[in-house]
């Protein structure tokens, strides 16, 4: 099939013009111009093109943490968004902070099928402690909630064919007031190791400079690999120096392999356009060091709880898939519906989410209350979001000139485009030339792949 299908010469000269950044910090820049006639057929161009693009997308990001870990983003589940601080197991037995609870998590995600789509990371956040460390200095588990202690949990885990993740704090005290690692990093890193522990998310609460919050990031990163056991380290250090000073992203990458940079997600609408704003408005600064070993983390899935609307569940699935974002969900795995389920567990979207490519996505457009975002994939596919932010009405039509996506290329001369949500249907087959035509529900999203033919 050829694009070129006018016996005229169909437009102005083309010039694609491609830029990009690379490690040794030189920028390429590769300008192509074309004019489009019919009957001439160019396949050496089209190939040089598609050359030009596999180049252009290999380029690897800035250099990540070496601990072989996360080279897709991290898969699994989190309690804090659902279940908070709850310490009361007298009142609530089945939703405080103990063993008992991440015990059933971890028999669901294995029976449920959760494991098998690829969440693979059970995580403990703030309030597992006890609120004062043992005669060696070591932190504790309380020992109320948790009589196994972490390592009987872990070995718990680990039988499921699970990872356990657990939490604690750069500063002088966790978020929610239990102690605080400064002081004990070499310590606590061994102590986690000795467990069984697989992923630790370090908090950067009660830290008192910038100077402390940094060096104690870097230093637990070193603790964590001295101790030989290969642990996930999800670090918060942007979030907690953005209001000071920018964070120096390439040297994070160095550290973590992932790095939270802005606000707790709530169960809430608001929230979800708050993260998705603040990372569209950032997208210069943080989308080209997202790469295999390190990831710019949105925050949890929060997706079969209370605060959002289905078409608002459709949108933060598709959005994190677009953003290369971990998938952490923060939900009851005991009480979720049918469609929550589905959509979480849905095998192409998390497929776009953990493409080997490892490129994160961004915003292309804002226009009308619309958004565009696009996300390369491997083997020259693009997927591509189009949110509707328009919160009167009834579903809008939305029509995108295929040779905008993907810098031009995401549909050279031609391609099959899939919708994956909000349901899965063939589009079919379409030419650069093309106009996409395309239905979006209120504070919905229409996520698409668009694969070579
Ligand atoms: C901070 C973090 C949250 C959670 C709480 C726990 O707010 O950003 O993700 O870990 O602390 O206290």
């Amino acid at each position: 099939m050829s694009l070129f299908n006018n016996s005229q010469v169909i437009g102005p000269p083309l010039k694609l013009s491609l830029k990009t950044q690379v490690t040794d910090g030189n920028s390429y820049r590769i300008t192509v111009a074309m004019k489009l006639k019919n009957g001439i057929q160019q396949p050496g161009f089209l190939l040089a093109l598609r050359f030009l693009a596999l180049v252009f997308w290999s380029f690897p990001g800035a250099r990540a943490l070496d601990n072989g870990l996360a080279m897709t983003p991290t898969m699994g589940w989190l309690h804090w968004e659902r279940f908070m601080c709850n310490v009361d197991c007298q009142e609530e037995p089945d939703s405080c902070i103990s063993e008992k609870l991440f015990m059933q998590m971890a028999e669901l995600m294995d029976s449920d099928g959760w494991k098998d789509v690829g969440y693979e990371y059970l995580c403990i956040d703030d309030c597992w402690m006890a609120p004062k460390r043992d005669s060696k200095g070591r932190l504790q588990a309380d020992p109320k909630r948790f009589p196994g202690g972490i390592q009987g949990l872990a070995n718990y885990v680990h039988s499921k064919g699970l990872k356990l993740g657990i939490y604690a704090d750069v500063g002088n005290k966790t978020c929610a007031g239990f102690p605080g690692s400064f002081g004990y990093y070499d310590i606590d890193a061994k102590t986690f190791a000795d467990w069984g522990v697989d992923l630790l998310k370090f908090d950067g609460c009660h830290c008192d400079s910038m100077e402390h919050l940094e060096n104690g990031y870097k230093h637990m990163s070193l603790a964590l690999n001295r101790t030989g056991r290969s642990i996930v380290y999800s670090c918060e250090w942007p979030l907690y120096m953005w209001p000071f000073r920018k964070p120096n992203y390439t040297e994070i990458r160095q550290y973590c392999n992932h790095w939270r940079n802005f606000d707790d997600v709530y169960d809430s609408w608001q929230s979800i356009k708050n993260i998705l704003d603040w990372t569209s408005s950032n997208q210069k600064r943080i989308v080209d060091v997202a790469g295999p070993g390190g990831w710019n983390d949105p925050d949890m899935l929060v997706i079969g709880n209370f605060g959002l609307s289905w078409d608002q569940q459709v949108t933060q699935m598709a959005l994190w898939a677009i953003m290369a974002a971990p998938l952490l969900m923060s939900n009851d795995l005991r009480h979720i519906s049918p469609q929550a389920k589905a959509l979480l567990q849905d095998k192409d979207v998390i497929a776009i989410n953990q493409d080997p490519l490892g490129k994160q996505g961004y915003r292309l457009r804002k226009e009308d209350n619309i958004e565009v975002w696009e996300r390369p994939l491997s083997d020259l596919a693009w997927a591509v979001a189009m949110v509707n932010l328009q919160e009167i009405g009834g579903p809008r039509f939305y029509t995108i000139s295929i040779a905008s996506l993907g810098q031009g290329m995401a549909c050279i001369p031609d391609c099959i485009i899939t919708q994956l949500l909000p349901v899965k249907r063939k589009l079919g087959f379409y030419q650069w030339t093309s106009d996409l035509k395309i239905q979006i529900n209120p504070t919905g999203t229409v996520l698409l792949r668009l694969a070579a033919n």
